[in-house]
């Protein structure tokens, strides 16, 4: 197998990560809060983690990590059903990572695909459980269908921050620069709290979050890709004061305030970067 052929498939492997992490997103937030959903978030955080090997590793192969998202299970409509869905998602991972085992010769890749294949073992065996876990506790959708417009500058952050974690990440694996590769990382893990803030208040208040994401900025040279982000930070930030100031609730005031604050810190981390980047 010729490394190209070994970056098609680990894209592919990627590519159903991604899927992974949306799909149980979606389901910890529709939860609500409990353990449940705490568990099921910390199974998307392992998929987070599977998708940073899996990029390193076809960055390392010449490659560029894919940004598609591979197909979602999605068909239930109730608690428990969610959690069959996950169990089938993980069966098709577990089919595919064994193949992929099979199909790879080198001897490195195969034992990172092995360590994730026995983590979506177990993932699987969690979910089994789930399924009864839910049944047991009468455990409920609880989104509703809400869209005014507090549901709206909700679902508008949801979906920036959705764009700029996967934009950050993938600067963070094609830059050659050290310093601004971690800091990317770092902002990313940020982008990716907020999202989950985000989202959380959203179903808490019976909207839906909407995890879609818009245009990715795909600039191979540093400086580039640095300016893109600093550009997307400025109006964001623009956004968030703009949306906090309108807003009356208190708590939700104080929430976009924050993220406007982390938004401006990442402005100046983005923007010392790009200055040293230039010298
Ligand atoms: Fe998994
Ligand atoms: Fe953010
Ligand atoms: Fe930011």
């Amino acid at each position: 197998m010729n490394k190209d052929e070994t970056i098609a498939l680990l894209n592919k492997d990627l590519e159903d990560e991604h899927g992974a992490i949306i799909q149980y997103l979606n389901h910890a937030y529709g939860m609500g809060e409990g353990e449940m959903a705490c568990e099921v978030e910390a199974i998307a955080r392992d998929e987070m983690r599977h998708l940073d090997w899996l990029a390193e590793t076809i960055v390392g192969l010449g490659g560029t990590p894919s940004l598609k998202r591979g197909t979602m299970r999605m068909v239930g409509k109730t608690v428990p059903d969610w959690m069959r869905d996950d169990v089938s998602l993980e069966e098709d991972a577990i089919k595919q990572y064994q193949e992929h085992i099979k199909t790879i010769d080198d001897p490195k890749i195969k034992r990172l695909l092995k360590r994730i294949l026995s983590d979506e073992e177990s993932h699987r065996g969690s979910f089994e459980h789930f399924v009864g876990k839910a049944q047991r506790e009468g455990a409920e959708d609880v989104r509703g269908t809400r869209e005014d417009k507090v549901a709206k500058v909700l679902n508008w952050g949801v979906e920036h921050e959705y764009t700029v974690i996967l934009q950050y990440l993938l600067h963070s694996y094609m830059t050659k620069n050290e310093e601004a590769k971690e800091e990317l990382q770092d902002q990313a893990i940020n982008e990716m709290q907020h999202l989950g803030w985000l989202a959380e208040e959203l179903a808490g208040m019976k909207g839906s979050p909407r995890i879609e994401h818009t245009e990715v900025d795909k600039s191979t040279k540093t400086a580039r890709m640095l300016q893109a982000d600093i550009n997307i930070e400025k109006e964001v930030a623009a956004e968030y004061d703009r949306a906090a100031k309108e807003i009356e609730d208190p708590d939700l005031k104080k929430l976009l305030l924050r993220i406007r604050d982390n938004e401006i810190y990442h402005i100046d981390v983005f923007s010392d970067l790009l200055k040293e980047e230039q010298d």
